[in-house]
């Protein structure tokens, strides 16, 4: 992405999510204003700074109509921490589930990687010589290594001087043959550039990953095992033999990640969790208290959201990076509140989400433009699935008007499921194509009203009958 994601005007971010979202303006309008907010915040004097707290947001509305779409690209094109958790996961503390406080510590493992993110982003370049260094050393290796008999396997591709290489091994040594390996690094060097020796094997060290070995204690607190001699022992390492090009991948990453500064990081991070963070609250509407609700174990719901009260409001979460205040963290609530309503919340919740806003059920002119505009469109999808088979897809008007208005029929007809309902549809439609390929005869698919009503007329039909019966 050309700009940093936290700069971008309300207009901008619209614009992003319109790539993929149909309609919704509302909700897409509130999102960008509320993120926009943030930002101008940041730049406010900081007396006045404490005292601007985000304006929650609680999105509305029926299901499938795009409400876990807008959070999903928000999470996409942030570069803020972001994290998406369905309220139904948790429970209230001492019951078994997860407790609430578990959302900040998730938040602030985002924050860890965003923050570290963006610093290995600095060092890349530098780590991209130090890398191409290493490639070039595990080719020709230096004196000492050829001493101890480490076997060469380029010596053929690196011809006239890696002859008087090979023989180092034999020879007593000269200085001269340390230019002679200075020589052959300069042909690998100029090879690697021209790219002959990707497929190349070599032995490189690979740091290994230490395991997270801390415990999560219930109530907030980490008790962290590994770092206690993590920090004292040098990393463990690995010999792998990677090809050239993968192995360039595996040492820039590991180079960068030396050149960090992970204290730094880790209060950056710190700071970015609680200045820019973001909870996206879905499902909200399932720990509502209704009297109609019948499912699930009750207990715990009104507790869950007396739990979720003061991390919302403001409050201290301990996390194994250190505390996190809660206070300017924006919450996003998202529930299609069809039995439970907003003010089957707890009051003191409701009032944490001042900011409402409605998402509106799809039409079939909807329904036509999600077929075909969103960059991730369903057409397109299974286009390019076929298309790996050899199969140009194509979709006529038609058949785009016929898909949408059956989507809204059965919408009518059975359950409104919004958008999900092309997804159902579309299954159908390449059921058998996709069964039936690869095959040297299928060239070109195109599908037509014709071919839609083929599939449907069956289904349609039935829920016809049904309807009668009803
Ligand atoms: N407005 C829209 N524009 C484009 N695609 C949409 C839109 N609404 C829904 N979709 C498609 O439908 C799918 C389901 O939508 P989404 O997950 O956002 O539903 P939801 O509103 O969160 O519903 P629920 O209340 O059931 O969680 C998405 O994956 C997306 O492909
Ligand atoms: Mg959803």
């Amino acid at each position: 992405m050309a700009r940093e994601f936290k700069n971008m005007t309300p207009k901008e971010i619209v614009e992003e999510l319109d790539k993929y979202i149909i309609g919704q303006d509302s909700a897409k309008r509130s999102v960008a204003v509320a993120l926009r907010n943030r930002y101008r915040r940041s730049l406010v004097p900081e007396e006045i700074r404490d005292e601007i707290t985000p304006k929650n947001i609680l999105m509305m509305g029926p299901t499938g109509v795009g409400k876990t779409e807008i959070a999903r690209r928000l999470a996409k094109l942030m570069d803020a921490p972001f994290i998406k958790i369905e309220a139904t996961k948790f429970t209230e503390v001492g019951y078994v589930g997860r407790d609430v406080e578990s959302i900040i510590r998730d938040l602030m493992e985002a924050s860890m990687r965003v923050t570290k993110q963006k610093h290995m982003d600095e060092k890349y370049e530098v780590a991209k010589d130090i890398a191409e260094e290493k490639i070039i050393e595990a080719i020709i290796p230096g004196r000492n290594k050829n001493n101890q008999g480490v076997r060469n396997p380029f010596s053929a591709l690196v011809g006239g001087g890696q002859a008087t290489y090979n023989q180092t091994n034999e020879k007593i040594e000269t200085p001269e043959e340390d230019s002679e390996v200075l020589l052959a690094r300069d042909q690998v060097r100029q090879q690697l550039k021209d790219g002959f020796l990707e497929d190349q094997y070599i032995e490189i060290d690979v740091i290994e990953q230490p395991k997270d070995n801390s415990l999560d204690v219930n109530g907030g607190g980490t008790i962290q095992i590994g770092s206690i001699f993590g920090n004292m022992l040098p990393p463990k390492t690995k010999k792998r033999k990677v090809k050239v090009s993968e192995a360039r991948k595996i040492l820039i990453e590991q180079e960068a990640q030396k050149l960090i500064d992970m204290d730094q990081v880790q209060s950056e991070a710190l700071e970015n969790c609680e200045q820019n963070g973001i909870v996206f609250l879905d499902e909200i509407d399932k720990i509502a208290n209704s009297g109609n609700y019948h499912g699930g174990v009750d207990v715990s719901r009104e507790g869950v959201q007396r739990d979720i009260l003061p991390i919302v409001e403001g409050s201290v979460v301990n996390t194994k990076y250190g505390p996190v205040k809660t206070d300017h963290i924006l919450f996003i609530g998202a529930g299609a509140f069809s039995v439970a309503k907003p003010t089957d919340l707890i009051p003191e919740l409701q009032g944490r989400f001042p900011i409402r806003v409605e998402l509106e059920s799809l039409t079939k002119d909807d329904f036509k433009r999600i077929l075909l505009e969103p960059h991730n469109a369903l057409t397109k999808q299974h286009a390019a699935l076929m298309e790996t088979e050899g199969v140009k897809v194509s979709f006529t008007d038609d058949a785009i008007e016929e898909i949408a208005s059956m989507a809204s029929i059965m919408n009518e007809q059975t359950e409104n499921i919004g958008a999900r309902r092309l997804h159902t549809i579309m299954e159908k439609l390449f059921e058998e194509i996709s069964f039936n390929l690869p095959d040297p005869e299928i060239k070109d698919v195109v599908i037509d009203a014709e071919y839609v009503r083929g599939k449907f007329d069956e289904v349609i039909r039935q829920d016809d009958i049904e309807k009668y019966i009803l």
